[in-house]
C-alpha cells in the first residue's frame, strides 16, 4: 500500500504523534467467481479470485482535536464517481471508522479526505477498499497498534470484499461471503481493459435472478490460481469465469450489448467483475493495453481504464 505518513512533534523534538496519513485505496477485479449453495443468513457461498489494481482512490486521514469523525471529496475526484459517493452514515469509510472506535474504545476524531475514481455499483469493491484503507489508516493515525488479525475481524463484520484489502495482497483465493483470504503467489504482469456502462449494478437484484449450479456443474478455481503463479495472460484469458455473468446480463441488456461490442472490437473473451457492471478484456501487456483502450474508446459507456495489477 502506498503510504505517506506525517508527523508533528512538540518543540521540534522527535515526532510524537502522526498528523496525517495518506493512503491509496486499490480496486479489485475478479478473475474468477463461483456460486456455491445460499446460507441461512441470506449470503451464497462464494469462491472467486480477486486481483488489487493499479487503479485507486486516494484517502487521507487528518488528526483532529474533536470527537468528530468528518468525510469530504476531494475537489479534483473524479466526477462520475463522485456523484453517487454517500456523504453520511451510510458511508462504508464512517461505519469502519465507529467499529475501529468502538473496538479501540477510544473517542478520538478524524477528518477524512477521499479523492474519489473508483466507480460506484461496478464490481470492482471502491466501497470495500474504502473501508479497509480506513482501518489501517485510522488503526496508524490513533496509535492503536492493533494487530492484523483484529483488523480482519472487523472487516468481516461490515461487508463481503472488506478483508481482500485488509490483507493487503496482490491476488487471492477468498472463500465464504469472501471473507477468507489465501495469498496467490503470482508471478506475471497482468493487464485489462475496462468499461462500465452508463447504468450499474444492483448485487443483491443480480443473485435473485442466479440459477444456482449444480455441485457437478460448479467451475474449478485451481486453474485460475496456476494461470496467475505462472504468470501466462493466455492462460488467464482461457479460464476465467464469473458465475454471475448471466444473471447480470438478463438484468441489464445494456451491458450485455456492451459486452458483444468489446468483443467484436477486441476479438478477446470479455469478462465481468463481480456482480458488475464493470466489463473486461485482458491484455498480454502495458502496451497492448492501450491499443485495446483506444479502439474501445469509440463505445457509449459511462467510463473506460486500462489499468495493471500492482
Ligand atoms: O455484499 P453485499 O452487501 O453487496 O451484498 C448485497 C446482497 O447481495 C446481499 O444482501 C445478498 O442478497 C446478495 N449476496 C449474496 N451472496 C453473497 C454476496 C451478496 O447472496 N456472497
Amino acid at each position: 500500500m502506498n503510504t505517506q505518513l506525517h508527523t508533528e512533534g512538540a518543540s521540534g523534538r522527535a515526532a510524537e504523534t502522526l498528523s496525517f496519513i495518506q493512503l491509496r485505496s486499490p480496486a479489485k477485479i475478479n478473475v474468477f467467481l463461483e456460486v456455491h449453495e445460499k446460507r441461512d443468513d441470506g449470503f451464497h457461498e462464494l469462491e472467486t479470485v480477486m486481483l488489487r489494481t493499479s487503479l485507486h482512490d486516494v484517502l487521507r486521514f487528518e488528526a483532529t482535536t474533536s470527537e468528530e469523525l468528518t468525510i469530504q471529496l476531494a475537489d479534483h475526484s473524479e466526477s462520475a464517481a463522485a456523484a453517487t459517493f454517500p456523504l453520511d452514515d451510510s458511508n462504508l469509510i464512517l461505519k469502519a471508522a465507529y467499529a475501529l472506535r468502538d473496538h479501540a474504545h477510544t473517542r478520538q476524531g478524524a477528518a477524512i479526505t477521499v479523492n474519489k475514481r473508483i466507480p460506484a455499483e461496478a464490481g470492482l469493491a471502491g466501497g470495500s477498499s474504502n473501508a479497509a484503507t480506513t482501518l489501517i489508516g485510522l488503526n496508524s493515525l490513533w496509535g492503536l497498534n492493533l494487530p492484523g488479525q483484529t483488523l480482519h475481524d472487523i472487516a468481516a463484520t461490515l461487508g463481503s470484499d472488506i478483508n481482500f484489502f485488509v490483507e493487503d495482497c496482490p491476488a487471492a483465493v477468498c472463500t465464504g461471503r469472501g471473507e477468507r483470504v489465501v495469498p496467490i503467489q503470482s508471478t506475471g504482469s497482468f493487464h485489462f481493459v475496462a468499461v462500465q456502462p452508463a447504468c450499474g449494478n444492483s448485487t443483491p437484484e443480480v443473485f435473485r435472478r442466479l440459477s444456482l449450479p449444480g455441485v457437478d456443474e460448479r467451475s474449478n478455481v485451481c486453474d485460475t490460481a496456476t494461470a496467475l503463479q505462472s504468470g501466462s495472460t493466455d492462460q488467464l484469458q482461457n479460464v476465467s469465469f464469473n458465475r454471475l455473468t448471466q444473471a447480470a446480463r438478463d438484468l441489464n441488456p445494456e451491458m450485455s450489448k456492451l459486452m458483444r461490442a468489446m468483443n467484436q472490437t477486441t476479438n478477446r473473451t470479455v469478462f465481468m467483475s463481480g456482480s458488475g457492471s464493470t466489463c473486461f478484456v485482458i491484455a498480454r501487456n502495458h502496451r497492448e493495453a492501450g491499443r485495446l483502450k483506444a479502439r474501445l474508446q469509440h463505445l457509449d459507456c459511462r467510463w473506460l481504464a486500462a489499468f495493471k495489477v500492482e
